[in-house]
């Protein structure tokens, strides 16, 4: 899954009946897909080897911030905690836009945000806001409301901004990477620890 166009999003095309991405080079559908309003596509990164935000991107981002509002007021926190449970969606993947590789994203996107208030860095890396983003879809020691918060939304929410269940999610990323891709056995492994699934949908023993 190289294709920096498509990364993170499903094969539109509709003979592609496995909705796999084919990639850039090889996809047989690019090229008439490619007259169309490119809404899938990363834009103002062809100048780079990063894969950009792409509008589908965008719509996630949205979705997960808006997600991650709903679950922190479900859970009785107050309206501050909520908003800033809305940044941590709004922030989560922004590292996308200068990331080569999609593993890199969390910690760009963490790294964004320390620019933001440069003077304070030592004291932003303990943030559990901080730790929240860098951490997203990963496994770190200590689980803060912030992480569960912001994998749940991610979680709930599709690659084109969605809302669904989390057995869609699963289901969709194993069809964009794969069943045994780390990306799909991470997110089971990530839903699992959470409390989103009962059982590691992946079949793996934590
Ligand atoms: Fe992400």
């Amino acid at each position: 899954m190289g294709c920096k166009y498509r990364v993170m999003d499903r094969c539109k095309a509709e003979e592609n009946k496995d909705s796999l991405c084919f990639g850039k080079d090889d996809c047989p559908y690019y090229e008439s897909e490619d007259l169309n309003t490119g809404r899938d596509k990363a834009v103002n990164r062809s100048d780079t080897d990063c894969i950009g935000i792409s509008e589908d991107k965008l719509h996630h981002i949205l979705g997960v911030a808006r997600k991650a509002y709903r679950i922190a007021k479900d859970m009785g926190k107050d309206e501050n905690f909520c908003r800033r449970c809305f940044m941590l969606g709004w922030i989560h993947d922004i590292g996308y836009e200068f990331s080569k590789e999609q593993s890199e994203h969390p910690d760009t996107s963490a790294m964004m945000l320390l620019l933001m208030n440069e003077d304070n860095v030592a004291s932003d890396l303990k943030r559990p806001f901080y730790k929240a983003i860098r951490d997203h879809g990963r496994y770190p020691s200590e689980m803060t409301d912030e992480y569960r918060i912001l994998n749940m939304a991610d979680m709930l929410v599709d690659s084109r901004g969605r809302e669904v269940t989390v057995s869609q999610r699963l289901d969709d990323i194993k069809d964009r990477y794969g069943e045994h891709s780390d990306q799909y056995l991470t997110a089971c492994d990530v839903c699992y620890r959470i409390g989103l699934t009962a059982v590691n949908m992946s079949g793996n023993i934590m």
